[in-house]
């Protein structure tokens, strides 16, 4: 049986409705994307296949997360592709709606998660991720899955998400899987698509800068200014490479540690040309 493709919300709530009649006890997993999908999409869709009766992923670019310069408008979309290799990987329903049908002409709600905002990508694009914990909070409300699953490749993201939906009592789990990687090592993403082949090329240097300060740290380095100086120096070795940021926080509050203690995030932010590419390492001491 193919993967049936939905376009409004009520089709998806009866789709979950039926599912739910049919098959009292098992439960529904839920894949949030923005579609163009690759491995990182499609290992959270097998892993949502695993544990669930039903699969249901959903594919909107959200136009609420994009600042106004960013890339809404060149984002990639491929959905007949999305559509064949979300059904191979296990997806039953995808959900794919037009943006009125997700934002009412009078939408006035907007979910803000607090403190665990204010560094990383929450401080260099600000207003992002009151978009995506308010399109979040309303692909919960309208598949309310059991079990939602999200991608290490965006650390905050994840960790604010599960802060959500325990503060508002969605009652939806936020089960977060390891990042999926090119073979060099570079985290697999939609925008690695928009990378010349040179800055294709040098991309890994991210990834190579935060493997050198989880080095570090293993051998006692304790002090994040000297692992920022860590980070820089592998990253001098790509001409193309351009920092946005290099923060040591901890997993708890992501908030900036002054000495590395107990498990800590160091999560990065690189231009490569116009393109801005995220990846992070998980560190306990
Ligand atoms: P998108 O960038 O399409 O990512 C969808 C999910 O895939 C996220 O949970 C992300 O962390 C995960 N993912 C992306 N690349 C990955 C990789 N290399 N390995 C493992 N998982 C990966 O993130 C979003 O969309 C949006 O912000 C969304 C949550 C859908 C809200 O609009």
């Amino acid at each position: 049986m193919g993967v049936v493709v939905v376009e409004t919300k009520d089709a998806v709530r009866a789709a979950v409705r039926a599912y739910r009649d049919s098959a009292p006890g098992r439960e529904v997993g839920l894949v949030p994307t923005m579609g163009c999908l690759h491995e990182g999409h499609l290992s959270l869709v097998r892993r949502a296949r695993e544990r669930n009766g039903l699969v249901v992923v959903s594919i909107f670019v959200n136009p609420t997360q994009f600042a106004a310069d960013e890339d809404l408008d060149r984002y990639p979309r491929d959905l007949e592709r999305d559509l064949e290799v979300a059904g191979a990987a296990g997806a039953d329903v995808v959900f794919h709606p037009s943006t009125s049908e997700m934002y009412a002409q009078a939408h006035a709600t907007w979910v803000e998660v607090e403190r665990l905002t204010e560094h990383l990508c929450g401080s260099s694009r600000p207003g992002h991720f009151r978009g995506v914990a308010t399109v979040v909070a309303k692909l919960f409300g309208i598949v309310a899955p059991d079990t939602a699953y999200f991608g290490q490749k965006d650390a905050q993201q994840s960790l604010i998400v599960r802060r959500m939906s325990e503060d508002l009592d969605l009652g939806v789990k936020v089960e977060v899987c390891p990042t999926v990687r090119e073979p060099d090592g570079l985290a697999m993403s939609s925008r690695n698509a928009y990378l010349s082949v040179e800055e294709r090329r040098q991309a890994p240097i991210l990834r190579k800068a935060l493997l050198d300060v989880a080095a570090a740290i293993d051998q006692g380095e304790r002090d994040p200014r000297r692992v920022e100086t860590v980070f820089r120096g592998r990253l001098a070795e790509s001409a193309l490479a351009r920092l946005d940021y290099m923060e040591v926080v901890a997993t708890s509050d992501l908030a900036p540690v002054e000495r590395v203690a107990g498990e800590v995030l160091v999560a990065a932010a690189v231009w490569f040309g116009g393109t801005r590419l995220i990846d992070n390492v998980m560190v306990s001491v």
